[in-house]
């Protein structure tokens, strides 16, 4: 018999993925089982307590591991040449299935990541394809002739399409002599999504994995799967700094044939209950999000991460996807991952590196209190629960590869910043290895790792682990509708949540002064308590009328 709807929470309808969160984890740097200094998946099964199943996990609900495929390591892993296996360097296929089993056992979902828009050019289909022009694979990717010879007496490309990983989007190719399409490294070709075979052979991939039994998948650049069928150059526009943007991106992405696929792709999906996906935006803007967001289906939009410490800039840039996406549609919200600087240190103020290490400290926390308090999905990344910084890697030695062909033409930050090893504890190797680990440790490993801070309750990790408890106890911060109230004015982001007759009230002081704020008024007959703070405020203390927040105090408010 089905209950009537009014005995269920507001959540009833909603599916774990929106009312739950993600975690994502970088295989390569989370946990090294066999001590050969790159992170593995026995390695992450051993860590599976940190994140779920005891009294003190942080308690997430999926993990999104990042490619743990077979791969030449052009992109670390990016670049797939086998989309059934694992390599060897992270496990093996039981390896695998040890760690669903782990994580399922513990209530944990597991996203993996779909890199489809290319392979490996080592994968075999490549290596067909670049054989013969008529064999099997040979529409597989996209090739072209030269149009002709430049002055210099080269191969002229197809057209002016630029990779965003510097350089034109096309590789002459020796073997094949013709130009193949690549919208990242040389060593990453697009595969050809207009050729049935080749969606045939990528939707069979999504079967596989779903009958491996994993529960969603993040998809690598999915607005890019398909390109202009004419390929006809991108118009001429003024940019900034970087070839990238002097053009309008009109040929070489979100073409319309796009949503034809994805409806293919969501239907597999959809057909067993409770898996999801989640695409990732490759540099588009709201309305392509809110386009492509489907019922069961996320977008990162990535909004939120590339903002400063600004109260009135995340206001303005909420208000703005709100406007955008409406009430039906859910975000996902991130603040950092394996492409961007750390947000503890794009937080930090200037200068105040070291003398700032509370400043920042500070904001990580109110930072915390945002994410896993605004209405939408919040997907954590790796390290960011014990406030962990960007490494300080010299360029010279950058083993990010677009690093290393950065230039005036095509500038880029190092990626392995963010990608530094996860600091279990003051030991060794940070207990991520014990032997050298592929990116060195942190220098403030001894003191910032995940032993110590879950000794201290006013560490970072300890405001997580409070908040992440929090939020599974109240209705409306799992699904509540949103409100903005205060919009930055004296550096506070005020906004109240809102699920039946369960409410939540966030305050947040971006500043380091204090700040007087209106508190909203409460239902009839009901109050608004301190659920939780990152002063001293007494949990279930009443607030009423206007309240002073302390110097970068996070506060969420429920009513009881
Ligand atoms: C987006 C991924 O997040 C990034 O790490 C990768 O380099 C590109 N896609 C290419 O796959
Ligand atoms: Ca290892």
């Amino acid at each position: 018999m089905t209950e009537p709807a009014a005995q269920l929470g507001p959540s009833a309808g909603l599916d774990w993925w929106q009312t739950g969160v993600v975690y994502q984890i970088y295989p390569r740097s989370f946990a090294d089982a066999n001590g050969d200094g790159i992170g593995d998946l026995a390695g992450i099964t051993e860590h599976l307590d940190h994140l779920a199943g005891k009294p003190d996990s942080l308690g997430v609900d999926a993990i999104w591991l990042s490619p743990f495929y077979p791969s030449p390591d052009h992109d670390f892993g990016y670049d797939i040449s086998d989309y059934l296996g694992v390599d060897p360097k992270y496990g093996s296929l039981d390896d695998f299935e040890r760690l669903v089993d782990a994580c399922h056992r513990r209530g944990l979902k597991v996203v993996i990541d779909l890199v489809l828009n290319h392979s490996s050019s080592d994968h075999p289909w490549f290596q067909a394809s670049r054989a013969s022009r008529s064999g099997l694979y040979a529409d597989w990717y996209i090739w072209r002739d030269a149009p002709g010879r430049t002055l210099t007496g080269r191969q002229r490309p197809p057209n002016n399409w630029r990779s965003w990983f510097g350089g034109s989007a096309w590789t002459w190719d020796e073997p094949r002599g013709q130009f193949y399409h690549h919208t990242f490294l040389p060593q990453q070709p697009d595969l050809n999504w207009r050729n049935p075979a080749v969606r045939e052979a990528l939707l069979g991939v999504v079967q596989t994995w779903l009958d491996r039994g994993v529960d969603g998948f993040r998809m690598d650049v999915f607005n890019v799967f398909f390109k202009d069928a004419q390929l006809r150059s991108n118009p001429r526009r003024i940019g900034r700094r970087g070839a990238w943007s002097w053009q309008r991106h009109l040929h070489d992405r979100n073409q319309p044939e796009l949503h034809d696929v994805l409806r293919d792709l969501r239907s597999i999906v959809d057909t067993r209950p409770g898996r999801m996906t989640v695409g990732e935006l490759f540099d588009g803007m709201l309305a392509d999000a809110a386009q492509l967001i489907a019922p069961r289906h996320l977008v990162f939009d990535f909004t939120l991460i590339g903002l400063p410490w600004s109260a009135a800039s995340f206001a303005r840039t909420l208000a703005a996807r709100d406007a955008v996406f409406g009430p039906e549609r859910w975000p996902a919200n991130v603040l950092s991952n394996h492409d961007q600087p750390r947000h503890a240190s794009r937080f930090t103020p200037p200068g105040r590196v070291h003398a700032g290490l509370t400043v920042a400290d500070g904001r990580a926390k109110v930072a915390a209190a945002m994410l896993l308090t605004l209405r939408g999905t919040p997907f954590l990344y790796y390290g960011e629960e014990i406030g962990l910084r960007n490494l300080s890697i010299p360029n010279g030695q950058a083993l990010d590869p677009p690093a290393r062909r950065a230039g005036f033409l095509f500038p880029w930050w190092n990626r392995d910043q963010a990608r530094g090893p996860m600091p279990w504890d003051g030991g060794p190797g940070a207990g991520f290895s014990s032997g050298r680990p592929w990116l060195p440790v942190g220098p403030d490993a001894a003191q910032r790792n995940v032993a110590a801070e879950a000794s201290d309750a006013a560490s970072i990790l300890a405001t997580y682990r409070r908040l992440l408890r929090l939020r599974r106890s109240n209705e409306a911060l799992i699904s509540g509708s949103q409100e903005l109230l205060a919009r930055g004015a004296a550096g506070v982001l005020a906004y109240i949540r809102r699920a039946g007759s369960d409410a939540a009230f966030v305050a947040l002081n971006f500043g380091s002064g204090r700040a007087r704020i209106d508190v909203p008024v409460a239902s009839p007959g009901r109050a608004w308590r301190v659920a939780f703070s990152t002063t001293e405020r007494v949990i279930g203390d009443e607030v009423a009328g206007a309240t002073s927040l302390a110097p970068l105090e996070a506060l969420v408010t429920t009513l009881a």
